[in-house]
């Protein structure tokens, strides 16, 4: 059993209250645009993860200045043109957002720069970033025509575009963003369904303007960004992990604390409600992300679709739905996720094969899973892929399996969530 965590279900149910980690996304951006702006940024409640950190690596290797403290990160900015040619490579770990939004700010800095990450980044497709910005005139280019890393970036004067995004993806336009507000001109940007807004909000936070209309948006290039104070909500992608399993494990109520409520981000939410969880959502006032406490308690499920428009909203939280799919009454059919395979796995193939061995009847298509339930689930030998999701979704497994489950490579879920276990442990009294 080397390298393999042991994990068995508790006793009783998972009961109490918990603040989960800072949202990893809005934490990248915090200090992306911290690091650009003028003045001092001060970041509240950052994620600490190994995705984060790799950020704050890539730009320290850049000039910037940014200092970890014990309750915030300062980051003392002063401007764009502050960023110098880094004399090393920029390793972005394991890190999706790193690679594409670094792409994006590198694209109109006058250095060159080259970005490579882990075997996982090796194999995300990054035209979908590269063919935008070589049109707002950047010089970039990497394996396989510029698809994949390592990628040589050298940028310089850009010309603002106009551009319709062909996949619905908050990374590719956040880092069109990115160029965007280095280039001469309005940039114009359409989605094909809407993705989570946090470069927008940011923005606004950080004293730029930037519009949207349906679901075009505009933003002019050459606006000064001040420093600010940004307060990190709790990340809902980790608060989901814990309100299935207070949802399909017996005798359980938990309460997470300070969640993020971005209406982009709460397709999990919806999904529940529609599944007929027995869950609360309470909002609290909050000037720039939406913020709330989120209680769940057992609940018995009934299967159902999901696709579409909601996608976008809960494509992380695809892995942990499809646990909570088994437990449901019913047949779930997830579909129009191809996205899914491009993630730091192929998550289709990963939530299947993985569930499959402890007992689930599940079944992959071409564009996501069907799951019938419910299963009682067993334990078994089980592997995270080396991907954090994947990994906290076979730990949320394990605490319904009738005997205990194996999972090799449980150190990936530090990815985005350092203290899952001893937070889970919170929870089993
Ligand atoms: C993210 C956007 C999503 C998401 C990823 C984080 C972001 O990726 O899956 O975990 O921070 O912008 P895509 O935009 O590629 O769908």
């Amino acid at each position: 059993m080397e390298n393999k965590l042991k994990l068995t279900k508790p006793e009783q149910g998972l009961n109490g209250e918990l603040h989960v980690p800072g949202d990893k996304s809005i934490s990248h951006r915090a200090v992306m645009f911290g690091a650009v702006a003028e003045g001092r940024t001060t970041i509240h409640n950052f994620l600490m993860g190994e995705d984060c950190l790799s950020t704050i690596s890539c730009f320290r290797k850049l000039g910037a200045d940014i200092k970890l403290q014990e309750d915030a990160v300062i980051v003392e900015g002063s401007g764009w043109d502050s960023l110098s040619e880094p004399a090393e490579i920029l390793d972005t770990g394991n890190s999706g957002t790193t690679t594409r939004l670094m792409m994006g700010v590198l694209a109109g800095r006058p250095f060159h720069s080259v970005l490579i990450g882990d075997e996982s980044i090796a194999k995300r497709p990054m035209k979908r970033v590269t063919d935008p910005l070589k049109l707002f005139g950047t010089a970039i280019d990497g394996r396989d025509g510029g698809n994949f890393t390592p990628l040589s970036i050298r940028g310089g004067s850009l010309k603002a575009i106009k551009y319709s995004l062909p996949v619905a993806s908050a990374q590719v336009k956040s880092a069109i963003l990115l160029a965007g507000l280095q280039a001469e001109g309005v940039t114009e940007i359409t989605e094909p369904q809407r993705t989570r807004d946090h470069t927008e909000k940011m923005i606004l936070e950080f004293g730029g303007e930037i519009e949207r209309q349906e679901d075009t948006i505009k933003l002019r290039g050459g606006q000064i960004l001040s420093g600010t104070d940004v307060y990190v909500p709790g990340d809902i992608s980790s608060a989901a992990f814990f309100m299935t399993a207070a949802a399909i494990v017996k005798g359980s109520r938990v309460t997470l604390k300070n969640v993020g409520l971005n209406e982009t981000r709460t397709g999990i939410v919806e999904v529940m409600r529609r599944m007929g969880a027995r869950m609360e959502v309470m909002e609290k006032p909050a000037s720039g992300e939406r913020i709330g406490d989120i209680i769940v308690e057992t609940s018995d499920l009934n299967g159902i679709e999901i696709g579409g428009d909601l996608i976008p909203t809960l494509i992380d939280e695809i892995p942990v739905i499809a646990l909570l799919a088994t437990q449901a009454k019913g047949t779930t059919i997830i579909k129009d996720a191809e996205e899914l395979k491009v993630k730091e796995t192929n998550r289709i193939d990963a939530v299947v094969q993985e569930l499959k061995k402890l007992g689930a009847n599940i079944t992959a298509t071409d564009d996501g899973m069907i799951i019938e339930g419910t299963n009682t689930l067993q334990g078994s030998d089980v592997h995270s892929w080396g991907d954090h999701r994947i990994g906290m979704t076979l730990a949320v497994a394990s605490l319904i399996t009738d005997s205990p489950v194996y999972l090799e490579d449980a150190d990936a879920i530090k990815i985005s969530y350092p203290q899952f276990f001893e937070d889970l442990n919170i929870l089993v009294k």
